[in-house]
């Protein structure tokens, strides 16, 4: 009798716990998802008039059209709490408070994400959700947000898949359906644990406004993420994603070309696609890259495959995406200060993955045909510069 009953408390143990676990929300994510972030530009130097003209901007300029749909504010929205441990958005920069923002956001036909931090404090000091994780996600719940970015500093001794997961358990119990932007740089391989805890999640250290650079602290230029991408790609998929980080393009530094490498290759990682510019104020260049509709395409394929880098001669790489119906895409791209010929029999290269076939090519940034498999891809790629090519099945 006692064996049954202590096999009874036993069970009974495992359903309470099992209730007491959260889960992830699913079908969130299922293409990365895109949108604009206060970070890169901005840092701490927010409030919610910014905050308001970007979504007017993304809602009147074709951003949104494109795709781009979360308007993301990182560190600094918050000062405080109050004397029941509720967090307090920054009364000067943010009057009329966040739930109010919220509701312009969503006015726009755009969703709203937030930011908070795992540990004690975030990056810049601000209060973080360490022990207050239900209380948090239950207020964010209440604002109506739809996305938080969880950043991992002051985290001491934590674990970062409990805490993660902590969190994650916390916004399912809130019960308002919430992408989970894990943000702990890749310091734990969040690719391993990371897919039934968030949505997307940081494959490195912060991205830092220069084509090929590192600085002491950590942050990466594009080729220096880029090269943490080689091994990776296979654990990105709908609904968990790999982030290479937000991106620089139309920050001022980079080059045309930089620029558009920087977004063929995280088109071609299947990346979140998080503006970090000024989109109230950008060039028409800038706009116009942004919205390349044949490059968003490849980020946005359904099957959500991250590329492989094919080969590497010295400063010519070439990388292959596997697209939706038997398409493919390829990206050469250019790491050094000089130009680079080009003569490329890409018939051989997609035999060499078991594709078979003639097949159109298509220049996705120049918006060409310029040929089929059955000829080579001949030119010069200049410094720093990408050539990005759609492959479609020619049926005969
Ligand atoms: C960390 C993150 C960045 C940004 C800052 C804000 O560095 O990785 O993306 O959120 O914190 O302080």
């Amino acid at each position: 009798m006692k064996t049954i009953m202590r096999m009874f408390l036993a069970l009974l143990l495992c359903f309470v716990l099992s209730q007491a676990n959260g889960q992830k929300f699913e079908n969130l994510a299922e293409r990365p998802p895109m949108g604009w972030n206060s970070w890169n530009k901005f840092g701490c130097e927010i409030n919610e008039k910014i905050i308001k003209e970007v979504a007017d901007a993304m809602t009147s300029n074709g951003m949104k059209a494109a795709g781009y749909e979360y308007i993301v504010i990182d560190d600094c929205w918050q000062i405080g709490r109050d004397s029941l441990g509720n967090i307090l958005a920054d009364p000067d920069r943010f009057p009329s408070g966040i739930s109010s923002l919220v509701d312009y956001v969503h006015a726009n036909g755009l969703k709203f994400g937030i930011y908070s931090d795992a540990g004690t404090a975030t990056c810049q000091g601000r209060p973080g959700s360490r022990g207050y994780e239900f209380q948090d996600a239950r207020t964010y719940a209440k604002w109506n947000v739809d996305y938080l970015k969880y950043d991992w500093c002051f985290h001491g001794k934590q674990n970062a898949e409990a805490s993660y997961t902590l969190m994650r358990d916390a916004i399912y119990k809130a019960g308002r359906p919430m992408v989970l932007s894990i943000c702990e740089w890749g310091t734990n391989k969040p690719w391993e644990w990371g897919k039934n805890v968030g949505h997307l999640w940081r494959t490195t250290e912060d991205i830092i406004n220069c084509f090929d650079c590192k600085n002491n602290w950590g942050g990466l230029g594009v080729l220096q993420i880029i090269d943490l991408h080689t091994e990776i790609g296979e654990y990105s998929g709908p609904g968990h994603w790999n982030d290479p980080d937000m991106l620089e393009i139309g920050n001022g530094v980079l080059t045309p070309a930089e620029e558009r490498l920087h977004l063929s290759m995280w088109a071609m990682f299947s990346a979140p696609l998080m503006a970090g510019n000024d989109i109230r104020n950008m060039s028409a260049e800038t706009l116009k890259l942004l919205t390349n509709k044949e490059v968003l395409e490849i980020d946005q394929d359904k099957l959500g495959i991250s590329a492989t880098r094919w080969m590497k001669y010295g400063d010519l790489e070439i990388w292959f995406k596997p697209l939706s119906d038997n398409n493919y895409a390829f990206c050469f791209i250019n790491r050094s200060n000089q130009p680079i010929t080009i003569n490329h029999d890409l018939k051989t290269t997609i035999k060499k993955f078991k594709v078979d076939g003639n097949y159109k090519v298509r220049d996705v940034w120049k918006h060409k045909d310029v040929g089929t498999t059955k000829e080579n891809v001949v030119g010069v790629l200049p410094a720093h510069d990408v050539i990005m090519l759609k492959l479609t099945q020619i049926f005969l």
